[in-house]
């Protein structure tokens, strides 16, 4: 009795070391998976075909949503880029890193502002690339830049994993564009409206002999006025040139950088990376410029849709997807990458181009959009590709975050989750490859810059009969 015992013991062990072998033999091992990850800035989730739209023409994206999973309870860690883009690459609410901030604008808007992301937070690119991938950011940044002086580029996206950088370390401003305005409200500090008015009523009550003002109070006023206004209208003409920058690796390639052709110029540099790269694991975080204002499109795209300029620059991203997705295909590396398309927020509603021109985008169904933590604000497209692995076809309506690609990324490419740190996202293996049917996230959290607004429950379990 007792030996039979013994043997169907050893068997079992014998069974358990073989089935922990095979899950160490997974097919990340020796062949692991690229990962392509695309945002879109500002892109609205009712921007999108397979999301709904009628009007503006994403074959490309609609594509991908067919062969592969489209999420559509997707939801960004925060409504505004600089800190929905700290959690994407980290897997933490932006509170925690400290990319939240406790006052507007909320968001870097200085190449020479000294944040930036700590050095201290691991992004999936550092992971990946600790598991030998080429790792590569094309695009924009918006994650701060320097430290101490102009040039330690202490934040510079090659310090949280990405070998190659092509792109722009801020943001796309209006003032990035000649003719489309600024978003520096320097009115709103300095009345000089107000200080012209008062003075040229005080000039001329005074020439009227109604109130009699020294001519020395007047001058000063006057001078005050004119040397502010000097210095604002050259901080104008400056702030291109300190704040729109466009880099590779650590060297300037345009100051400031001419935006026309821009989504295509990034996306030769996606292709050339993807073919340069065909040979090994790879990471390309592609973090379109568009369709951010100040919007534009090449000249191929312009007057393609019925939304104006950011229909067209709608239309330019979708072909660049489609110029990426045919690269994978030509290298024959469509089975082994995954593909992940989103938005890092909603859709800017208020967008007006300074002609009057308006350039929103739009949220569908959801109410408000960026900078709000209204539905619009933060529920953005979730697509994910990944041939034979990934179920296609599938929408998949449980609660997701962008924080989720965290955990996801780093254990597919053979990396663990640090145990250090609080990570925040959930790793949706199993939720797409319809392992389980319910995400097991019970709660997001919903903040406002560094404000706790809102909190989402997904029940875990159906209320108990008592509860009524
Ligand atoms: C953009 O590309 C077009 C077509 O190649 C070219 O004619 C145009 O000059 C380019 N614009 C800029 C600003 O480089
Ligand atoms: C499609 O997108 C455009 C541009 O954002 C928007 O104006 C339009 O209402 C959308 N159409 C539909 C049917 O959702």
């Amino acid at each position: 009795m007792k030996s039979t015992w013994l043997q169907l013991d050893s068997l079992l062990l014998l069974l358990l070391l073989l089935l922990m072998e095979l899950s160490f033999v997974s097919p990340q091992e020796g062949n692991k998976p690229n990962f392509v990850l695309m945002m879109v800035d500002d892109l609205g989730i009712g921007d999108l075909g397979c999301y709904g739209n009628k009007t503006l023409r994403t074959p490309n994206i609609d594509q991908l949503a067919q062969e592969g999973a489209k999420l559509t309870h997707h939801i960004a860690a925060a409504s505004l880029c600089t800190p929905s883009r700290a959690a994407f690459l980290t897997g933490r609410y932006p509170i925690r890193s400290g990319l939240a901030d406790h006052r507007e604008p909320g968001v870097f808007i200085f190449n020479a502002a000294s944040g930036g992301l700590p050095s201290q937070e691991v992004t999936f690119a550092k992971l990946a690339k600790q598991q030998g991938y080429e790792t590569a950011l094309i695009g924009k940044w918006h994650l701060g830049l320097n430290c101490k002086s102009s040039d330690d580029h202490c934040h510079h996206p090659s310090t949280h994993g990405f070998k190659y950088f092509f792109g722009i370390p801020l943001t796309n401003l209006r003032d990035c564009q000649p003719g489309h305005g600024t978003v520096f409200q320097i009115q709103k500090y300095f009345p000089f409206g107000t200080l012209g008015i008062v003075l040229v009523t005080a000039v001329f009550l005074h020439h009227g002999g109604i109130i009699t003002i020294r001519r020395g109070l007047i001058l000063s006023l006057l001078s005050l006025l004119v040397v502010v206004t000097v210095l604002a209208a050259g901080l104008f003409l400056m702030i291109p040139y300190f704040n729109c920058v466009l880099l590779r690796d650590h060297s300037i390639v345009e100051q400031p950088f001419t935006s026309e052709n821009l989504t295509q110029r990034m996306t030769h540099e996606a292709v050339d990376f993807i073919e340069r790269n065909s040979a090994r694991p790879f990471l390309l975080f592609f973090s379109f410029v568009q369709v951010h204002t100040a919007v534009f499109a090449s000249a191929a795209f312009r007057g393609t849709s019925r939304h104006g300029i950011y229909g067209d620059a709608v239309h330019e991203v979708d072909w660049s997807v489609g110029q990426i997705m045919e690269a994978l295909e030509r290298l024959n590396l469509r089975e082994n990458t995954l593909v992940y398309l989103t938005s890092d927020q909603g859709a800017h509603l208020e967008e007006i181009s300074a002609s009057g021109e308006v350039m929103r985008g739009w949220n569908g169904i959801y109410k408000a959009g960026k900078s709000t933590n209204w539905e619009g604000g933060i529920r953005v497209p979730g697509i994910l590709r990944w041939p034979g692995k990934i179920p296609s076809g599938r929408q998949i309506d449980e609660p997701t975050s962008n924080m989720d690609l965290f955990p996801m990324v780093v254990q597919l490419s053979g990396a663990s989750v640090p145990e250090d740190r609080e990570i925040d996202g959930h790793d949706l293996m199993d939720l797409l490859q319809r392992k389980v049917e319910r995400s097991n996230r019970e709660f997001l959290f919903h903040y406002c810059n560094a404000y706790l607004n809102a909190v989402r429950w997904h029940p875990q379990n159906s209320f108990p009969e008592t509860m009524g």
